[in-house]
Protein backbone atom coordinates (compact mmCIF):
# COMPACT_ATOMS: atom_id res chain seq x y z
CA UNK A 1 0.00 0.00 0.00
CA UNK A 2 1.40 3.46 -0.97
CA UNK A 3 1.10 6.60 1.55
CA UNK A 4 -1.34 8.14 -1.07
CA UNK A 5 -3.39 4.80 -0.62
CA UNK A 6 -3.66 4.78 3.12
CA UNK A 7 -4.42 8.59 2.80
CA UNK A 8 -7.47 7.68 0.37
CA UNK A 9 -8.28 5.28 3.44
CA UNK A 10 -8.43 8.32 5.98
CA UNK A 11 -10.39 10.34 4.06
CA UNK A 12 -12.59 8.04 2.15
CA UNK A 13 -13.62 5.93 5.09
CA UNK A 14 -14.24 8.53 7.24
CA UNK A 15 -17.04 10.26 4.68
CA UNK A 16 -18.84 6.86 4.60
CA UNK A 17 -18.74 5.92 7.84
CA UNK A 18 -19.32 9.23 9.81
CA UNK A 19 -20.64 12.31 7.56
CA UNK A 20 -23.72 11.04 6.54
CA UNK A 21 -24.37 10.61 10.55
CA UNK A 22 -23.17 14.18 10.65
CA UNK A 23 -25.03 15.73 8.21
CA UNK A 24 -28.43 13.61 8.30
CA UNK A 25 -28.72 15.50 12.01
CA UNK A 26 -32.39 16.96 12.31
CA UNK A 27 -33.27 14.91 9.46
CA UNK A 28 -31.81 17.33 7.06
CA UNK A 29 -28.74 18.44 5.51
CA UNK A 30 -26.57 20.62 7.36
CA UNK A 31 -24.73 24.24 6.32
CA UNK A 32 -21.03 24.00 6.66
CA UNK A 33 -20.74 26.12 9.54
CA UNK A 34 -23.62 23.86 11.11
CA UNK A 35 -21.87 21.20 10.63
CA UNK A 36 -18.45 22.60 12.22
CA UNK A 37 -20.55 24.15 15.06
CA UNK A 38 -22.15 20.18 15.80
CA UNK A 39 -18.70 19.10 15.38
CA UNK A 40 -17.19 21.82 17.95
CA UNK A 41 -19.74 20.47 20.44
CA UNK A 42 -18.56 16.92 20.60
CA UNK A 43 -15.12 18.00 20.42
CA UNK A 44 -15.52 19.51 23.43
CA UNK A 45 -17.20 16.45 25.51
CA UNK A 46 -14.58 13.59 23.82
CA UNK A 47 -13.32 11.34 25.79
CA UNK A 48 -11.44 9.39 23.20
CA UNK A 49 -8.25 9.73 24.78
CA UNK A 50 -6.40 10.09 28.44
CA UNK A 51 -6.08 14.00 27.48
CA UNK A 52 -9.83 14.15 28.34
CA UNK A 53 -8.24 13.98 32.06
CA UNK A 54 -6.14 16.77 32.39
CA UNK A 55 -7.45 19.37 30.00
CA UNK A 56 -9.08 22.33 31.26
CA UNK A 57 -11.15 22.73 27.73
CA UNK A 58 -11.02 20.94 24.19
CA UNK A 59 -9.55 23.31 21.51
CA UNK A 60 -12.00 22.45 18.67
CA UNK A 61 -10.46 25.15 16.70
CA UNK A 62 -11.90 28.08 14.39
CA UNK A 63 -12.44 30.00 11.39
CA UNK A 64 -13.80 30.40 8.20
CA UNK A 65 -16.45 27.52 7.41
CA UNK A 66 -15.81 28.22 3.66
CA UNK A 67 -11.80 28.86 3.67
CA UNK A 68 -9.75 27.80 0.55
CA UNK A 69 -6.93 27.45 2.90
CA UNK A 70 -6.27 25.26 6.30
CA UNK A 71 -3.87 25.61 9.21
CA UNK A 72 -3.05 22.40 11.48
CA UNK A 73 -1.09 23.06 14.23
CA UNK A 74 0.30 19.84 17.15
CA UNK A 75 -1.94 20.40 20.56
CA UNK A 76 -3.06 23.06 22.46
CA UNK A 77 -0.54 25.07 24.93
CA UNK A 78 -0.99 26.46 28.13
CA UNK A 79 -2.95 29.86 26.84
CA UNK A 80 -5.21 27.83 24.29
CA UNK A 81 -6.51 25.21 27.14
CA UNK A 82 -7.31 28.39 29.15
CA UNK A 83 -9.22 30.28 26.19
CA UNK A 84 -10.34 27.02 23.98
CA UNK A 85 -9.13 28.94 21.14
CA UNK A 86 -6.30 27.75 18.90
CA UNK A 87 -3.04 29.25 18.64
CA UNK A 88 -3.79 32.30 20.93
CA UNK A 89 -0.32 32.20 22.87
CA UNK A 90 3.27 33.42 21.30
CA UNK A 91 3.65 31.01 18.03
CA UNK A 92 -0.23 31.87 17.39
CA UNK A 93 1.04 35.75 17.50
CA UNK A 94 3.67 34.69 15.19
CA UNK A 95 1.05 32.99 13.12
CA UNK A 96 -1.08 36.03 13.09
CA UNK A 97 1.51 38.33 11.52
CA UNK A 98 2.78 35.99 8.97
CA UNK A 99 -1.14 35.55 7.66
CA UNK A 100 -1.36 39.57 7.91
CA UNK A 101 1.64 39.63 6.05
CA UNK A 102 0.48 37.47 3.01
CA UNK A 103 -3.22 39.67 3.32
CA UNK A 104 -4.44 36.98 5.14
CA UNK A 105 -6.44 37.47 8.67
CA UNK A 106 -7.50 34.98 10.96
CA UNK A 107 -11.55 35.29 9.59
CA UNK A 108 -10.36 34.10 6.10
CA UNK A 109 -8.93 30.54 7.01
CA UNK A 110 -9.57 27.73 9.34
CA UNK A 111 -7.11 26.77 12.37
CA UNK A 112 -6.97 23.62 13.73
CA UNK A 113 -4.80 20.95 15.36
CA UNK A 114 -3.93 17.62 15.43
CA UNK A 115 -5.05 16.99 19.47
CA UNK A 116 -7.40 19.30 20.26
CA UNK A 117 -6.07 18.55 24.25
CA UNK A 118 -3.36 20.21 26.03
CA UNK A 119 -1.18 17.52 26.54
CA UNK A 120 0.83 17.62 30.29
CA UNK A 121 3.71 19.97 30.61
CA UNK A 122 3.32 20.51 26.65
CA UNK A 123 4.70 17.14 26.14
CA UNK A 124 3.96 15.37 22.26
CA UNK A 125 1.03 13.43 21.94
CA UNK A 126 1.58 9.96 21.46
CA UNK A 127 0.66 7.74 18.57
CA UNK A 128 -2.25 6.95 20.40
CA UNK A 129 -3.42 10.03 21.23
CA UNK A 130 -3.19 11.39 17.54
CA UNK A 131 -4.85 8.48 16.09
CA UNK A 132 -7.89 8.33 18.93
CA UNK A 133 -7.87 12.42 17.98
CA UNK A 134 -7.92 12.29 14.24
CA UNK A 135 -11.68 11.84 13.41
CA UNK A 136 -12.26 15.32 14.01
CA UNK A 137 -9.52 17.01 11.69
CA UNK A 138 -10.70 14.37 9.42
CA UNK A 139 -14.55 15.52 9.93
CA UNK A 140 -13.32 19.47 9.35
CA UNK A 141 -11.68 18.85 6.18
CA UNK A 142 -14.44 16.69 4.59
CA UNK A 143 -16.87 19.79 5.51
CA UNK A 144 -14.45 22.73 5.00
CA UNK A 145 -13.08 21.04 1.97
CA UNK A 146 -10.40 23.72 1.84
CA UNK A 147 -8.00 23.47 -1.53
CA UNK A 148 -4.79 24.23 0.49
CA UNK A 149 -3.99 22.62 3.69
CA UNK A 150 -0.42 23.71 5.61
CA UNK A 151 0.24 21.29 8.47
CA UNK A 152 2.48 23.08 10.81
CA UNK A 153 5.38 21.19 11.95
CA UNK A 154 5.51 17.37 12.76
CA UNK A 155 2.64 15.83 13.76
CA UNK A 156 0.55 17.13 11.16
CA UNK A 157 2.67 16.26 8.49
CA UNK A 158 3.31 13.07 9.14
CA UNK A 159 -0.86 12.52 10.15
CA UNK A 160 -1.91 14.69 6.59
CA UNK A 161 0.95 14.01 4.50
CA UNK A 162 2.87 10.57 4.92
CA UNK A 163 4.49 9.32 8.27
CA UNK A 164 7.83 9.15 7.03
CA UNK A 165 8.67 12.49 5.71
CA UNK A 166 10.48 14.96 7.89
CA UNK A 167 9.74 18.72 7.80
CA UNK A 168 13.35 19.80 8.02
CA UNK A 169 13.40 18.20 4.15
CA UNK A 170 10.48 18.75 2.52
CA UNK A 171 8.77 22.39 4.39
CA UNK A 172 7.23 23.89 1.75
CA UNK A 173 7.19 21.76 -1.12
CA UNK A 174 3.48 21.05 -2.06
CA UNK A 175 1.73 17.46 -2.02
CA UNK A 176 -1.50 17.18 -3.69
CA UNK A 177 -3.49 14.14 -2.10
CA UNK A 178 -7.35 13.80 -3.73
CA UNK A 179 -7.72 17.79 -5.58
CA UNK A 180 -6.30 19.08 -1.83
CA UNK A 181 -2.63 20.59 -2.02
CA UNK A 182 -0.67 20.09 1.01
CA UNK A 183 2.02 22.90 1.68
CA UNK A 184 3.66 21.36 5.06
CA UNK A 185 5.41 24.10 6.91
CA UNK A 186 7.77 24.75 10.18
CA UNK A 187 5.99 25.05 13.25
CA UNK A 188 5.76 28.40 14.84
CA UNK A 189 6.63 27.60 17.69
CA UNK A 190 9.78 25.95 16.39
CA UNK A 191 10.64 28.93 14.48
CA UNK A 192 10.53 30.83 17.90
CA UNK A 193 13.15 29.01 19.04
CA UNK A 194 15.43 28.72 16.36
CA UNK A 195 16.16 31.85 14.85
CA UNK A 196 17.67 30.03 11.26
CA UNK A 197 14.11 28.76 11.10
CA UNK A 198 12.42 31.84 11.08
CA UNK A 199 13.40 33.48 8.14
CA UNK A 200 12.96 29.76 6.14
CA UNK A 201 9.12 29.71 7.69
CA UNK A 202 8.67 33.43 6.48
CA UNK A 203 9.94 32.56 2.77
CA UNK A 204 7.73 29.88 2.87
CA UNK A 205 5.01 31.77 3.81
CA UNK A 206 5.89 34.51 1.03
CA UNK A 207 6.34 31.22 -1.34
CA UNK A 208 2.56 30.19 0.01
CA UNK A 209 1.27 33.63 -0.16
CA UNK A 210 2.27 33.30 -4.67
CA UNK A 211 0.80 29.70 -4.72
CA UNK A 212 -2.73 30.92 -3.53
CA UNK A 213 -2.22 33.93 -5.93
CA UNK A 214 -1.52 31.70 -8.59
CA UNK A 215 -4.18 29.55 -8.07
CA UNK A 216 -6.67 32.62 -7.79
CA UNK A 217 -7.11 32.00 -3.69
CA UNK A 218 -5.34 35.28 -2.61
CA UNK A 219 -6.72 38.59 -3.90
N1 LIG B 1 0.76 25.13 19.22
C1 LIG B 1 -0.06 24.37 18.47
O1 LIG B 1 0.39 23.46 17.79
N2 LIG B 1 -1.34 24.62 18.47
C2 LIG B 1 -1.88 25.60 19.18
O2 LIG B 1 -3.09 25.78 19.12
C3 LIG B 1 -1.01 26.40 19.93
C4 LIG B 1 0.30 26.15 19.94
Amino acid sequence: MTAEDEQDGLYAGFARRELPDLFAEEGRALKADEALALLAEKIRVCRNCGLALSRRQAVPGEGNAQAAIMFVGEAPGAMEDKTGRPFVGPSGKFLDSMLADIGLARADVFIANVNRCRPPENRNPSAQEVEACSPWLRAQIQVIQPKVVCPLGRFALEMLVDPHLQISKVHGQSFERHGILFVPLYHPAAALHRQDLRQTLINDMHALRDLLHSRGLLD
